[in-house]
Order: C-alpha cells, then sequence, then structure tokens
C-alpha cells in the first residue's frame, strides 16, 4: 500500500517508520525543508527508543522516503494521514485547526484517484471531520 503522511513530527514520523517497516511503501512529506533534508541524509530529528534503527533500514530498503513535494507525495498515494500541529489558542484554549484544513485543501487540490483521508491530528469539536470532508468535496468534478 502506498501511503503518505503529511506532517512529519513526532507524531508522523513514528507513524511513518512503522507502517514501513510493516512492509508499506511510505512517504514522509512537510513542508520544512531542513528538516526533509537532513532526514534524507540520515540525520533524526527526534529520539525515540529504536526509531533510528528502523528509519535507516527502510530508508536503505527504499520503503521510506522523505519530500518537501507534499503535493506529488499525496498524488502517488493511496492512503494520506494528515499528522500536522494543532497548537492550542491562547484566547480559546482549543487547538488550532488551521494547517488541518491548509492540508486538506492540499488534498482536494491533488486528488487524482481515490484516496483514504485519516486525521491524526488532535481535532475539536466532534464534526470537524465533516468539514475536511466538505473541504475534499469541494474539488470539481
Ligand atoms: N492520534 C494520535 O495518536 C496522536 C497522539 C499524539 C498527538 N497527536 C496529534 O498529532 C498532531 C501532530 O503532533 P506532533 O507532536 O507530531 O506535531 P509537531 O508540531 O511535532 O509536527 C507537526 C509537523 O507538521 C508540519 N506541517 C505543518 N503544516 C504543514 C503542511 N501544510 N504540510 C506539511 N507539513 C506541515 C510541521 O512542519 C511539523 O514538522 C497534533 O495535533 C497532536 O495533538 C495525535
Amino acid at each position: 500500500m502506498k501511503i503518505c503522511i503529511v506532517g512529519i513530527g513526532y507524531v508522523g514520523l513514528v507513524s511513518g517508520t512503522c507502517f514501513s517497516e510493516l512492509g508499506n511503501n511510505v512517504i514522509c512529506a512537510d513542508i520544512d525543508k531542513k528538516k526533509i533534508n537532513q532526514l534524507n541524509k540520515g540525520l533524526i530529528p527526534i529520539y525515540e527508543s529504536g526509531l533510528e534503527e528502523l528509519i535507516k533500514r527502510n530508508f536503505k530498503q527504499g520503503r521510506l522516503k522523505f519530500s518537501y513535494d507534499v503535493a506529488s507525495s499525496i498524488r502517488t498515494s493511496d492512503v494520506i494521514f494528515i499528522c500536522v500541529g494543532t497548537p492550542t489558542k491562547k484566547k480559546t484554549n482549543k487547538p488550532d485547526l488551521k494547517y488541518v484544513f491548509n492540508v486538506a485543501n492540499t488534498i482536494k487540490n491533488n486528488l487524482n484517484k481515490y484516496k483514504v483521508v485519516v486525521t491524526k491530528s488532535t481535532v475539536y469539536p466532534v464534526t470537524t471531520g465533516d468539514k475536511i470532508e466538505n473541504i475534499l468535496n469541494l474539488k470539481k468534478k
């Protein structure tokens, strides 16, 4: 299965690496070019026990790739995981969903075939999934 992880912080990088270890082809995409360049050089930005070994093995075997071309990574994948940050807004104490909706729009603009979209980012309130679905449905047929 071809999987795209959008946003490779703690959650996305660990999830993507584990999916590749299970035998899937995974593209980890992020707008942070520096982070992507470092990962492509074998420099791991976070510490999790055993993670470096898994990343290096799957990268070497070609199942795990890193890209800052988010659009093309989405186009070539069957399943997209939204893993971008949702920082808490100071005034309302609720998660800021702008990054999530931003990614939903990028997915909409690159929907070239049937895809499963999974929201792994923390969202609030319930019905946020409907808003994401509405964005995806805005694609012109
Ligand atoms: N579902 C779960 O199991 C679970 C568990 C813990 C945390 N979370 C949630 O997962 C989310 C991510 O957490 P984290 O700690 O990994 O965040 P993080 O801040 O460490 O990483 C987010 C990444 O998203 C990237 N990003 C932002 N906008 C982007 C865009 N438009 N396209 C591509 N990349 C983009 C950033 O550059 C960054 O690398 C948060 O919402 C967090 O609350 C979920």
